[in-house]
């Protein structure tokens, strides 16, 4: 005799190197709540279809119940024996109540158990995932409101661009996380499924009332079909590559903040309490906040590609490949998890040197608004960015500024230049004129603003 729930038809003991290579309970014991609550709702499932008595139910339901009490104050103890949680769980009820926990797994499959389990796990953790998110995206507008009359330096392939407010790059990155909590929803919606009652693959042929497993577990829908059911890990996939676009999301703030805070930059200071030291040189204050950021998200990718492999060329319904799903959500999960608290608490504490950003703002970032001077006195846009450009040019020959150019020097160019292009030259008239919605003037940033505190308080 094996020892193992499924010991009947075996002989010989298994190796224990494979014995431990087979066994997945040093991680999926983290199901261990959601196992429980699955398989107290089944055993309401057996005692409708009439294969438990109310006794026997009762019987089980608290020794379930035991079985979590244990688990809940460490004292469960596993055995060498115990495969994996379901198993470790299954051998201790019937250590606590005897014989009947032997019609618990009745018509059930560890196929359409662990499953069960992982979606229960699952939808819960996307919950958590989903507030940490939005408590991100809260202190990211927080900052935006406060911070909005402050300019700096837009840039374009890391090159000057054009005049921004510094919450309109806050929002930038706050409005790419409102997505990722909108997929995560949808994500959310595939995860609540229910797949208990499907058996190994072909169902359940004892008449286990699946809607009523459905309003037991609260949820959303029921599996369709019970091959599909037990082997599709498309929830999981699109779980790892939910993950894998927030920390693209992140890992491009983290970037942009990196830069900024070099001293070249100087626009951003990391507080102390997200940097890190060095142990030879005393000078200097490194991000290490960010770049753990910036580098968890290969660690993300990796897992979503790998599932993908494992995935790829399965055979159908359920084979063993898929205990390797496991692995991927709970590392990913407590990723994102640690990631979106320390994105936070950079962002909240983040010091701004806005005299630096002003500093930083150059008169040939206004070459556009140039441009669109001449074409408000009626040139065509195409003239006129022409024009603009042989302004910079005549100003980078003469080694001037761009605002440096006198009135008759411009007028060699066009003469539809006049004593108004003095305006030009304010940045804060340039920043105002990007009204339209989406753009980078008060108006616009206060309406970006409310867009996602509407998001937010839609949660
Ligand atoms: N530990 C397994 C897993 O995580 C449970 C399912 C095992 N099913 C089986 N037929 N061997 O996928």
């Amino acid at each position: 005799v094996s020892g193992k729930l499924w010991g009947g038809r075996f002989v010989g003991a298994v190796d224990p190197i494979m014995e431990k290579f087979n066994s997945s309970i040093t991680y999926d014991r983290h199901l261990w709540e959601v196992d429980v609550q699955g398989s107290k709702a089944y055993s309401r499932g057996l005692e409708k279809a009439g294969l438990l008595t109310k006794v026997e139910m009762d019987q089980i339901l608290h020794g379930l119940d035991k079985v979590a009490e244990e688990w809940a104050q460490g004292t469960f103890k596993l055995n060498p024996n115990d495969e994996d949680i379901h198993t470790a769980n299954e051998r201790r009820l019937k250590e606590l109540i005897g014989e009947t926990a032997g019609k618990l797994h009745t018509g059930r499959s560890r196929n359409d158990q662990v499953v069960t389990d992982l979606r229960l796990w699952m939808r819960q953790n996307c919950s958590t995932l989903s507030a940490l998110l939005w408590e991100l995206i809260r202190t990211m507008v927080d900052r935006a409101e406060a911070e909005r009359d402050i300019l700096f330096p837009g840039y374009t392939h890391l090159q000057r661009a054009q005049p921004i407010r510094w919450s309109h790059w806050i929002l930038s990155h706050a409005v790419a996380l409102t997505r990722d909590s909108e997929r995560l929803l949808e994500v959310q919606k595939r995860i609540n499924i229910l797949p208990l009652g499907s058996g190994a693959i072909a169902g359940n042929p004892l008449g286990v009332d699946r809607e009523l497993l459905q309003a037991e577990l609260n949820f959303g829908a029921i599996s369709i079909n019970s091959m599909d059911a037990t082997s599709e890990r498309d929830f999981v996939a699109e779980f790892l590559f939910w993950a894998s676009l927030c920390m693209t999301h992140l890992s491009r703030m983290a970037e942009d903040l990196i830069l900024y805070g070099t001293k070249e930059f100087s626009f951003v200071q990391l507080s102390d309490a997200y940097s890190t030291g060095s142990s030879l040189m005393p000078q200097k204050k490194n991000p290490d906040s960010l770049e753990l950021i910036r580098s968890k998200a290969g660690r993300v990718f990796g897992r979503c590609a790998g599932l993908l492999m494992t995935l790829k060329g399965l055979p159908s319904t359920y084979n063993k490949d898929l205990q390797e799903d496991k692995e991927a959500v709970f590392e990913v999960s407590d990723t994102m998890s640690a990631v979106l608290q320390v994105a936070t608490g950079v962002i909240s504490t983040l010091q701004i040197h806005p005299e630096n950003m002003a500093r930083a703002l150059s008169p040939d970032m206004l070459a556009t608004d140039l441009a669109y001077y001449l074409v408000r006195k009626g040139m065509p846009f195409r003239q006129a960015h022409e024009a603009s450009g042989k302004a910079v040019f005549l100003a980078e020959t003469k080694g001037v500024t761009l605002n440096q150019l006198s009135l008759q020097e411009l007028q060699t160019i066009s003469h539809l230049f006049s004593g108004d292009v003095s305006r030009v030259w304010d940045y804060g008239h340039s920043v105002e004129q990007y009204a339209a919605l989406g753009g980078t003037a008060r108006s616009s940033v206060d309406w970006q603003i409310g867009q996602v505190r509407a998001l937010l308080r839609a949660q």
